[in-house]
């Protein structure tokens, strides 16, 4: 590839040929998957080029993806080429769930889910319905992603419209593929007074409206969001599964078995009505809310009758292993949700977890993984971090790994980000050795470049301290 150096370190090949318009070349070493690895490491389920090329078109859509000696001619032909060589490029990672509305109480000390939500996560979130503040949050968390690496989200807001158009507003403004939707919640008992829909109707005709105006705009999806079934009423489930049944395009995401006492309390509630539910992921079962495109973060303590449902409607849970551990929630079985066929994406639950990178979320969930007798694998963890929460939030079809015509988000990975990391890296004898130290050591600081269909939103600032 003949080429000029230009000041942008871009360069562009001058060679005579058949070129496109708009098409760049980043080189680097590129890995991407297209299926999980499984257990037993299927070679067939990734694709590693460690001195490779992503091609991206004109449209911000992967063109190809390979041996950078290998470009065809007629994409390399007037390519601007972007040099990334030593380091990784990798899908952008997929948050499969997050708090928008929670920013602020990163790191608050001390409480278990329910005294958490009610000291420090309820207030937090009432302070949203002022369109300014939702306007701060939702810019910090959007930033705080893409320096992260992560691309694309399933994003709690919280009840108010301020909030929900704050975050589409932004997230359009960029460009992003992303998730999210009005927060429900309608429980007298259960919600404080200053952070409650008023009725089932209002909350259903705030919904509708924010359908009309986000849903299917730019890369933009809506998912209806009852937060929780203990904070929502019989009535609210039931107007979800109803206008999901209407609009069957749309998402669902809630929470669900995370926390012993709250699993107690939804099941003392629901049976008070119906003595019958067998278990918390039952009562959205019989509410017809476990569809395909439903997502349940947390289940943390569901069993494998659970597992069978979940997997049978083709459910996806959002693991969230930081803060599964911060709020005291327990040891979510990642091995038995992929051996019953579940879907299962990475979640940091922002704030209940306390990083935004989903490298720092695989350092958890390998942990949890270990507390259970178990391994995770870096090629699995980075399949789960990639295309493993594109198919939990069924977008897989547009994001999630480097096939031609997927949509080029991606992020640019160092590992030399520290010194703990480039030493590690440098002795490491595979490129799995190195990948695991990158998925245990590295987080934020690790990621030198973020990319949105092709063009750069996230520069690391400061050169690393190597
Ligand atoms: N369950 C219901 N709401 C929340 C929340 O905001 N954070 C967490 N971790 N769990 C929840
Ligand atoms: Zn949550």
């Amino acid at each position: 590839m003949s080429s000029e150096q230009a000041a942008t370190g871009q360069t562009r090949d001058t060679a005579a040929g058949c070129g496109q318009h708009g098409v760049r070349v980043f080189l680097g070493a590129v890995l991407h998957f297209l299926d999980d690895p499984g257990p037993e490491l299927d070679p067939a389920a990734w694709e590693l080029f460690e001195d490779g090329a992503l091609v991206v078109d004109g449209e911000g859509k992967v063109a190809w993806a390979g041996p950078a000696a290998d470009v065809p001619c007629e994409l390399r032909t007037g390519a601007t080429k972007v040099d990334h060589r030593g380091r990784l490029i990798v899908p952008g990672f997929v948050d499969t769930h997050l708090h928008v509305s929670e920013v602020d109480i990163v790191a608050s000390y001390g409480e278990q889910l329910l005294n958490w939500l009610q000291q420090y996560a309820f207030p937090a979130e009432a302070k949203c319905a002022d369109p300014d503040y939702a306007r701060t949050v939702a810019g910090i968390a959007l930033e705080r992603m893409l320096a992260a690496g992560t691309t694309t989200a399933s994003v709690h807001t919280s009840i108010h419209t301020t909030m929900v158009d704050a975050f589409f507003e932004q997230a359009l403004q960029r460009n992003l593929r992303m998730l999210s939707g009005k927060v429900l919640m309608d429980r007298v008992t259960q919600t404080p007074h200053y952070l409650r829909d008023p009725d089932v109707q209002t909350a259903e005709d705030q919904t509708l409206e924010l359908i009309d105006r986000w849903h299917g705009k730019g890369r933009l999806g809506y998912s209806i969001s009852p937060r929780l079934a203990l904070t929502c009423t019989e009535d609210m489930l039931a107007m979800v599964a109803r206008l999901h049944r209407q609009q069957p395009d749309l998402w669902i995401q809630t929470h669900g078995a995370e926390n012993p006492e709250e699993i107690k309390r939804v099941l003392d509630i629901y049976r008070a009505q119906d003595s019958s539910y067998r278990s918390y992921i039952d009562i959205y079962d019989r509410f017809d809310l476990l569809t395909g495109k439903s997502l349940f973060a947390h289940c943390v303590h569901i069993d494998d009758t659970d597992r069978v449902r979940l997997a049978a409607a083709g459910s996806a849970v959002a693991f969230c292993p930081d803060s599964n551990m911060f709020l005291g929630s327990g040891l979510f079985d990642l091995d038995a949700a992929w051996r019953y066929g579940v879907s299962v994406g990475l979640g940091s639950d922002i704030a209940g977890g306390t990083s935004y990178s989903q490298l720092y979320a695989l350092n958890q969930a390998y942990k949890v993984v270990a507390v259970r007798g178990g391994r995770l694998h870096a090629l699995r963890g980075f399949y789960l971090a990639t295309l493993g929460g594109a198919r939990a939030l069924s977008l897989d079809r547009h994001i999630g790994n480097f096939t031609v015509g997927k949509e080029a988000d991606f992020t640019v990975l160092d590992f030399a980000a520290t010194p703990t990391l480039a030493r590690r890296a440098e002795i490491a004898e595979t490129f799995a050795e190195r990948l695991f130290a990158l998925m245990i050591l590295g987080d934020e600081q690790a990621v030198t470049a973020t990319y949105i269909l092709g063009r750069r939103v996230h520069e690391r600032q400061s050169p690393a301290p190597v």
